[in-house]
């Protein structure tokens, strides 16, 4: 199999991480040709690329008469797949125009390679309806987008626009690389759950306690939706029930927003008989407030007593439910971690548990990365290494899709 990577680097802060990039294929035995544009080398120079990729990198159509000769046809031919990372608004704009003025854009429009880009720019501009406009377009006509995450920005901003991270593109890059290969791993399948229907949920719930008040926990939803991107990005149809989060979607999920435990529970009951798995990544508040009040509590007194009723246990109403579904529960501990989980998968009918120390350096809440252990109902135990939660949603329905084929 051939693995040819021709990567377009664009002017971006995420230049360095393109640097990791470039790093890690050549790791896997990739041979990777870089081609930077003028305002790329204000970022990074041009001997970092040529240093990690082995290989002279090209800055410019006509500069240099070698860099000519070897010119956008001979790049465009060689390339399996090509990679634009950091992908700028502008360099997506130029493609989805047809327009093609420097080395970089011209070889993308010669060539005949799958053609991937991880976007990074300023939350705004990220926003922007004509950029979203021509990722649309990019998509319809068969590029394939890695979905930048959200978090502080190198701008200053907070938002969505931070470019992937190097694991999960260099995943992906694989991915495409092995796409219709026999000997291809399950997570090498772009779109190998294709017809599946999956239900995810995410997030935290929140109890209302008074019109300004409420419980919740410290959940932020990133395991739960970076399954549904996965998950929809491998070709299943997929409904997300999320709980209150600063997250944003692909347009084809369905995304239903629930507030209250009860209100996730009716959602995903109504869900349920149509899917084939669920992935149970929220975390439901397990009481909600009996005495909430309907108007603002005031400082009467030095304490007030909240009365809390426990919340119906999600999973485990759809695990006394269940038909052929496959079930997918979490497991978020912070002691006792894998006779807490298997517990957990005898007490709910589930076929697979995740299961996470929260309190270990790299795992739980709000952040990017997570560690856990697979436990099958079978007593099939995986530990994993510390991960990116995009990575580790890979794993976890490389797992469901083994579950489907056994079936
Ligand atoms: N869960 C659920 N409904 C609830 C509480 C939890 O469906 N009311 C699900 C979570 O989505 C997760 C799994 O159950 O997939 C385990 O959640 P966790 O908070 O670890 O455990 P609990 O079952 O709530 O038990 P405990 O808090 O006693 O550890």
């Amino acid at each position: 199999m051939s693995r040819n990577v021709v990567m377009g680097v664009t002017g971006g802060i995420a230049c360095y991480k393109a640097a990791d990039v470039v790093s890690r294929l050549k790791k896997e035995g990739i041979e990777v040709d870089v081609i930077m544009t003028q305002n790329a080398c204000h970022f990074v120079d041009p001997l970092t690329f040529r240093t990690l990729s082995k290989n002279p990198v090209v800055t410019d159509t006509f500069a240099t008469p070698e860099a000519w000769k070897v010119g956008h046809v001979a790049l465009a031919e060689k390339a399996d797949v090509m990679l634009i990372a950091p992908a700028t608004a502008n360099v997506i704009g130029k493609v989805a125009s047809g327009i093609a003025d420097d080395m970089l854009t011209t070889t993308i429009m010669a060539s005949r390679a799958k053609i991937v880009f991880a976007p990074a720019m300023n939350v705004n501009m990220y926003e922007n309806p004509i950029v979203q406009e021509n990722i649309e377009r990019l998509k319809a006509r068969g590029y394939y987008f890695i979905e930048p995450g959200s978090g502080l920005l190198a701008c200053g901003y907070e938002g969505k626009g931070r470019m992937a991270e190097p694991p999960e593109i260099v995943n992906y890059v694989h991915r495409l690389l092995s796409e219709d290969t026999e000997a291809a791993p399950a997570s090498a399948k772009v779109r190998d759950l294709e017809g599946k229907r999956f239900l995810v949920t995410a997030g935290p719930t929140a109890e209302k306690i008074d019109p300004v008040r409420y419980i919740s926990n410290r959940s932020s939803g990133k395991m739960g939706f970076a399954v549904a991107e996965a998950a929809f990005s491998r070709g299943a149809e997929v409904t997300l029930v999320t709980g209150p989060v600063k997250l944003s979607c692909s347009p084809g999920i369905r995304r239903i927003d629930v507030s209250t435990t009860r209100e996730m529970l009716q959602a995903c009951e109504e869900v349920f008989p149509d899917v084939d798995a669920v992935v149970k990544a929220a975390a439901p508040a397990d009481f909600y407030v009996v005495n909430s009040c309907e108007h603002k509590i005031k400082k009467k007194s030095d304490t007030i007593t909240l009365e809390l009723a426990q919340n119906p246990d999600i999973l485990k109403t759809l695990g006394s439910r269940k038909k052929d579904q496959i079930l997918v529960g979490f497991a978020a501990e912070t002691r006792n971690l894998e006779a807490y989980a298997e517990k957990k998968i005898a007490d709910k009918n589930l076929d697979m548990i995740v299961a996470n120390d929260v309190s270990a350096p790299g795992a739980g809440f709000d952040i990017d990365t997570n560690i856990f252990t697979i436990i099958t109902a079978d007593g099939e135990k995986t530990a994993y290494e510390k991960m990116t939660k995009a990575e580790g949603a890979g794993i976890i329905l490389d797992r469901i899709g083994e579950m489907m084929r056994k079936r």
